[in-house]
């Protein structure tokens, strides 16, 4: 297992890890969901989410990961026997679902980006319009999306060091660069304070049941959790390192690029009087509007550089997505990394059709049959959904009940030496051991009840 590869450093690990969290979830996501459920509300329950129950989910993944060095399937079982591994085996089917139809989405930012920078995008007149038969129509598509698995594959095959951990030092620097430049000009538009207030001042009276099951869906496929990306990750990292602070800084760097999202979007959003509640649509059809209002030469900048930057977000998430079969092959089935990933590249990306068919293009993907009556697209990331926050709650199971505490503990003061000592470890005892399975057991069974109207609680 020695030549499996590692993150040179902890700055390498923290930003690939980042590079993972920080994605359409944080920029496209995160931005539209605020807007259904009355912005500064979201955002409030969102951040208490991240930093209450998601944060010592995250340090028991990257633990588990560091401590078995294997893939999500081996570390569950290396640990914890066969059984457990299914649980490893979950999340990474889960994974293998989520780069389908991220890959898509990745697609149309990629195909938006060069649209807007080198083609005729915005000399559209209507952007509804426009985005509806784009999605529709997908001979486009098809090559934008496949673009972006070949990038993504491409990187995964060079490694951990030189394709994985190169990869996001270049691209997440780039991407705070790019996020920060368009908040300064977003804030100079007229209108822009009554977006700020939306966004900020929270009414709590907007908080409903779905407010917290959005927010804690959100904060988990924000951070990556509950499907292994960070046990393989963290299967990465060196012995001498804190696993404690680094994910609080990933934490941190995550939660800080959705904030930032909203603060660039909702001014340019009521700069031009339109209602943030436009949904998935948010980004592809009202910020166009807003870019073609700069005029030709400024729209093309500000509005390729903002597409540019959901790209840079995209892909450092689908990296990190397809690293997690992948390590999964090249340490069960001792595989080659250069070409295991290709194919799984591929069968991915033939996954995501449907998909890519559902928005228009064939009328039974597009409304689905009985009470799952939605699209493809809705009704695979929301099971997506569900699966992380389920398998979240499994994994602090697994480690209270399987794994043990004490033995958790004994890996985070690794590189930690005042670990024993904290109050933290306090903190993280009770949260893993108690608040997280049972609050991420309960809230996923009544996501499921209302979700597929069982009517048991709702
Ligand atoms: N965290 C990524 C985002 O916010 C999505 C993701 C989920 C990536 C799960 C890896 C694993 O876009």
């Amino acid at each position: 297992m020695s030549n499996r590869g590692s993150f040179s450093s902890r700055v390498g690990f923290i930003l690939a890890a980042a590079g993972s969290a920080v994605g359409l979830g944080n920029i496209w996501r995160f931005p539209y969901l605020a807007g259904q459920n009355g912005g500064a509300a979201f955002l409030l329950i969102y951040l208490l989410f991240i930093f209450l129950l998601c944060f010592p989910v995250m340090v028991g993944e990257i633990a588990i990961g560091r401590s078995a060095r294997r893939d999500a399937y081996g570390s569950y079982s290396a640990l914890g026997g066969k059984r457990w591994g299914y649980l490893g085996l979950f999340g990474i089917i889960a994974g293998i679902f989520i780069l389908s139809f991220y890959n898509v989405v990745a697609g149309w930012a990629f195909g938006y980006f060069l649209e807007i920078s080198f083609g005729s995008l915005l000399n559209e007149g209507d952007f509804g319009n426009f985005f509806g038969n784009y999605v529709n129509d997908i001979s486009d598509n098809l090559w934008f999306s496949l673009g972006f698995m070949v990038i993504t594959a491409f990187v995964v095959s060079q490694g951990i060091q030189k394709g994985v951990e190169r990869a996001n030092k270049i691209m997440m620097p780039a991407l705070y660069t790019i996020l920060i430049l368009l908040i300064i000009y977003s804030l100079t538009l007229d209108n822009a304070w009554a977006g700020v207030q939306f966004y900020l001042v929270p009414e709590l009276d907007e908080i409903s049941s779905q407010t917290i099951f959005d927010g804690l869906k959100q904060a988990f496929f924000s951070l990556s959790l509950g499907m292994g990306a960070l046990i393989t990750y963290g299967s990465y990292v060196g012995k001498n390192q804190n696993i404690v602070s680094s994910a609080a800084i990933i934490s941190f760097a995550d939660a800080m690029v959705a904030f930032l999202s909203g603060f660039m979007i909702f001014p340019m959003v009521f700069s031009q009087n339109i209602s943030p509640t436009e949904g998935p649509a948010l980004v592809f059809i009202v910020l166009p509007e807003v870019f073609h209002d700069m005029g030709p030469l400024l729209g093309r900048i500000i509005g390729g550089s903002f597409f540019l930057l959901l790209c840079f977000a995209a892909l450092t998430s689908t990296i990190s997505l397809l690293e997690v079969p992948t390590t999964y092959f090249v340490d069960q089935m001792k595989m080659r990394r250069s070409r295991i990933v290709w194919v799984l590249a591929i069968v991915i990306f033939i996954l995501g059709l449907p998909t890519m068919m559902s928005q228009g293009m064939v009328p039974a993907l597009n409304e689905l049959p009985f009470y799952l009556n939605r699209d493809f697209l809705t009704f695979i990331s929301d099971m997506c959904d569900i699966s992380l926050t389920i398998g979240g709650c499994l994994m602090c199971l697994f480690i209270v009940t399987k794994w043990k505490i004490t033995n958790m503990d004994n890996e985070l003061a690794e590189g930690n030496p005042i670990y024993m000592r904290t109050f933290l470890r306090n903190y993280l005892h009770i949260m893993i051991g108690y608040v997280c399975p049972i609050l991420l057991g309960g809230l996923s069974i009544l996501i499921i009840d209302k979700y597929f109207g069982l009517g048991l609680f709702f």
